[in-house]
């Protein structure tokens, strides 16, 4: 009999046709709608393996009841919306989609910092709603991004691929990690700094760090209060890891300069939210890999992944 599995969003035939050869196939036909939960809970109960993404919420209660799950394939490389541990009691791997969407990740990052830095989206609209009525000398300034000193907090392979970036534009380089990367530090001449010292002595700092317990809120109250009145915060890890009230408090009160957001606490974010309101905040959709390319090879990857796991073949991404 073959093995069932669900693809909790609509996936190209190419790849339902390579699943299909081993697998029964089911797949929540929505591109732009996450399958509810009621469904999500009724098919898990069913099926070997589960194709999803970061929009869904694979949590005890509903691993402790997918009796025949094998495989869970996340189609990203972060996990945060898995219960790894839950999935470890209960025999189930889980695998991610790392390295092919890395170079797509430090671009958008860098463009994101370049956008934040030179307030490009203000200008645009600035342009956009007629304002612009002559040149002047102190219109729409922003800060240099040339020279400048760049804080990564996170080197993972996203941070080294930003540090690539950075070097090109003339950076100094600081990093904080949870361990010393020498070889990044030898290649790049990278300097590792304690968090507060980062903090302290960044013009951008970039958070590219996974989200765990340990990193929830990493970036609080006290974390901005030590970064300088003309530093900017780059998000384009998870939401969760910078308290977005006292995000909204320290750009309020001028104490930092700008932020440039891919991710959100909760996604997709209010528009009510005091964050969205200010003008020198950028904000994105959680688009850190979402060039075409980069996309289709992580749906690509994320059946392979899938097919191994249910097949006990490796190599496989796998995190548990
Ligand atoms: C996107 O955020 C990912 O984790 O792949």
């Amino acid at each position: 009999m073959k093995p069932k599995v669900f693809i909790t969003r609509k996936v190209s035939e190419e790849i339902t046709q390579k699943l299909g050869e081993v697998c029964e196939v089911e797949m929540w036909e929505e591109e732009d709608t996450p399958v509810p939960r009621d469904i999500l809970e009724e098919k898990i109960k069913e099926v070997d393996g589960l194709l999803c993404l970061l929009t869904e919420t694979i949590d005890k209660e509903l691993l402790t009841q997918a009796k025949h799950l094998k495989v869970v394939s996340n189609m990203a490389v972060g996990y945060d919306n898995i219960d790894i541990e839950v999935a470890n009691q209960q025999g189930v791997m889980v695998t991610n989609t790392p390295g092919i969407l890395t170079e797509t990740t430090a671009d958008l990052t860098f463009a994101l910092l370049m956008a934040t830095a030179r307030r490009i989206v203000e200008a645009s609209d600035y342009l956009h709603q007629g304002e612009w009525k002559t040149w002047s000398p102190m219109q729409l300034t922003g800060q240099d991004v040339f020279g400048a000193t760049i804080g990564i907090v996170g080197m993972g392979r996203i941070g080294e691929a930003v540090v690539k970036r950075a070097k090109g534009f003339g950076m100094d380089i600081l990093y904080h990690n949870r361990s010393r990367k020498l070889e990044t530090e030898k290649q790049y001449g990278v300097i590792y700094v304690e968090l507060d010292h980062l903090l302290r002595e960044s013009d951008f700092v970039v958070i590219l760090t996974p989200y765990t317990s340990e990193t929830k809120n990493l970036i609080a109250q006290r974390e901005l209060a030590l970064m300088k009145e003309t530093a900017i915060l780059i998000n384009t890890a998870r939401g969760g890891i910078v308290d977005e009230k006292a995000l909204y408090q320290a750009l309020k009160g001028n104490e930092i300069w700008a932020a440039g957001l891919d991710v959100f606490e909760k996604e997709p974010v209010s528009l009510q939210k005091q964050l969205l309101t200010l003008p020198n905040v950028v904000t994105l959709p959680h688009i850190g890999s979402a060039s075409i390319n980069t996309r289709i090879r992580m749906a690509q990857m994320a059946a392979v992944n899938l097919l191994n796991g249910l097949t006990n073949k490796s190599p496989v991404y796998s995190v548990v």
